[in-house]
């Protein structure tokens, strides 16, 4: 398959055109930022590591029922897509707190949370991905109503998914974002499913493995980044 134009250049990604109008062409990049851009860095390998996370990841869950937009791996740091047209917002799924939650809402970081949390913000650079709700996601015009639905109901049945299968893997999914697009018509997930859109913390331990070592300068980043595929590939 051939790269043709690049049509998106992100913080971690690139998009390319290919000859099929329905098929994109994902590059996962090594840079890696963090507060809405503030913070810039490059974490080696991360691409690779990011790539091969989510092709299984996408793997997985297409089995277990949920649509996806991965077709195949093609190389290191590149996978064939659906052209989907990715909603603007940022569905999170939170198990424990973290992050800003645990900031905003003054809950300590790592405390159990009673139910599954589901939160929506809106990509927008410009107003740094702000928080909002099913209303305001409906009113932005950013989904329909039926999608909403359909969104939040893929994002419960992903996190039961994920939850056990990294817990199978020694991993405590503490909390991740998912993005969805539009594909003839349907909702299916997109995006990345990575230690950059996930925090995952050892069982055992409860040691970061995940993008939270490089903002917050822990350390060990890298090195963070292949154990979490050693582990998913055991
Ligand atoms: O920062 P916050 O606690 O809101 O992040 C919640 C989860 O969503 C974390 O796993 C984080 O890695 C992910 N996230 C992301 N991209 C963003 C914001 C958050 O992948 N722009």
């Amino acid at each position: 398959v051939e790269k043709l134009q690049m049509l998106y250049e992100g913080k971690a990604k690139k998009v390319y055109k290919t000859h099929a109008v329905d098929q994109y062409i994902v590059e996962y990049k090594d840079d890696a930022t963090a507060f809405n851009g503030e913070k810039k860095g490059t974490i080696v390998n991360k691409g690779i590591v990011n790539n091969q996370m989510s092709a299984m990841l996408f793997r997985l869950l297409k089995e277990m029922g949920i649509d996806n937009h991965y077709i195949e791996t093609l190389s290191d740091r590149e996978m064939l897509v659906k052209a989907v047209k990715i909603l603007p917002v940022e569905v999170i799924v939170r198990n424990v707190a973290a992050g800003s939650m645990a900031k905003r809402l003054g809950v300590q970081e790592g405390k159990t949370l009673k139910i599954p949390v589901l939160e929506f913000c809106y990509k927008s650079d410009e107003l740094g991905d702000p928080l909002i709700n099913d209303d305001h996601v409906e009113v932005l015009e950013l989904a329909t109503k039926k999608e909403i639905s359909k969104i939040k109901s893929y994002a419960m049945k992903i996190n039961e998914i994920l939850c056990e299968y990294f817990f199978m893997k020694n991993l405590k999914l503490i909390d991740f974002k998912l993005e969805f697009g539009l594909f003839e018509g349907e909702v299916i997930l997109a995006d990345e499913i990575s230690p950059d859109t996930c925090r995952l913390w050892d069982v055992d331990t409860n040691e970061k493995l995940d993008k939270d070592r490089f903002r917050r300068d822990l350390g060990n980043v890298e090195e963070s980044y292949q154990e979490v595929l050693r582990r998913l590939k055991n």
